[in-house]
């Protein structure tokens, strides 16, 4: 018998017990930097060091970090699941904790490329730092989806979010578009899951259950749940 598509929605929650900071929660990101200043293309006029400086530092604390439980857990379903994970993490703690397909929508920190053309893109470790460039010469940026920048793999995601037998929901706020929009392109009848610390508003979803844990107990919770619709 062939395998159910399950497809899961991943955001900063899922990463926040692997001790990689979330945007919202209090004490999140966006608590201790104004988005404008780091996070879109006038901040990289205005001051592309501080920007640098921002990335460089999430660049450090993600390769410190660890994958969690929950990363873990989603990487299991791949037994007896067709998983797909769509995330908004720009860390590569789901590559790290075994899953195998992947759709990074708002970039990965492990990546850069060049402010010129975005078809140049390399792997960084390291710090990216001003002079530093691309083969065309232009300065090097990461390569991550800035507030005001066009998501260009949403259109992809859509489409893998139509295929879903069972859509599921990790760790997110749901309050950036378009990526908050994707649960509505899964079928209206495929049985949904929310596992969330703090489960967010969402209207209308239909077939929905809520698991209102930390993620690291949430995808056990999840997973004994799946074994009845497998
Ligand atoms: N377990 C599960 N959920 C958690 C945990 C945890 N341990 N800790 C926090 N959460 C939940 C919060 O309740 C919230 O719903 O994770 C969510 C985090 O929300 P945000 O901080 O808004 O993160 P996210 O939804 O990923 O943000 C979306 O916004 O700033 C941009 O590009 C950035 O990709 C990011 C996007």
């Amino acid at each position: 018998m062939s395998k159910k598509k399950l497809i899961v929605l991943t955001g900063a929650g899922i990463s926040a017990e692997s001790g990689l900071k979330t945007f919202r929660d209090s004490d999140g990101l966006w608590e201790g930097y104004d988005i404008a200043e780091v996070a879109t293309p006038r901040a990289w006029r205005k001051d592309p060091k501080l920007v640098l400086e921002f990335y460089n530092m999430r660049r450090r604390n993600v390769a410190e970090a660890n994958p969690n439980a929950a990363h873990f857990g989603l990487a299991e379903l791949e037994k007896d699941f067709d998983v797909q994970i769509i995330t908004q993490n720009i860390d590569d703690l789901h590559e790290r904790a075994g899953s195998t397909n992947i759709l990074h929508l708002h970039g990965e920190i492990f990546k850069m490329r060049s402010e010129a053309d975005e078809s140049l893109v390399y792997e960084i470790r390291g710090d990216i730092n001003i002079g530093d460039t691309a083969e065309d010469g232009a300065q090097l940026r990461p390569h991550i989806v800035w507030f005001e920048e066009p998501v260009t793999l949403i259109e992809e995601a859509a489409r893998i979010a139509s295929t879903a037998d069972i859509f599921v929901v990790v760790g997110t706020s749901l309050v950036v578009y378009p990526a908050a929009g994707l649960v509505n392109y899964a079928p209206i009848d495929c049985p949904k899951f929310i596992v969330d610390k703090k489960v967010p508003y969402t209207s209308s979803l239909y077939n929905l259950t809520t698991i209102e844990k930390p993620a690291t107990e949430g995808v056990k919770k999840l997973k004994e749940k799946l074994k009845n619709i497998m």
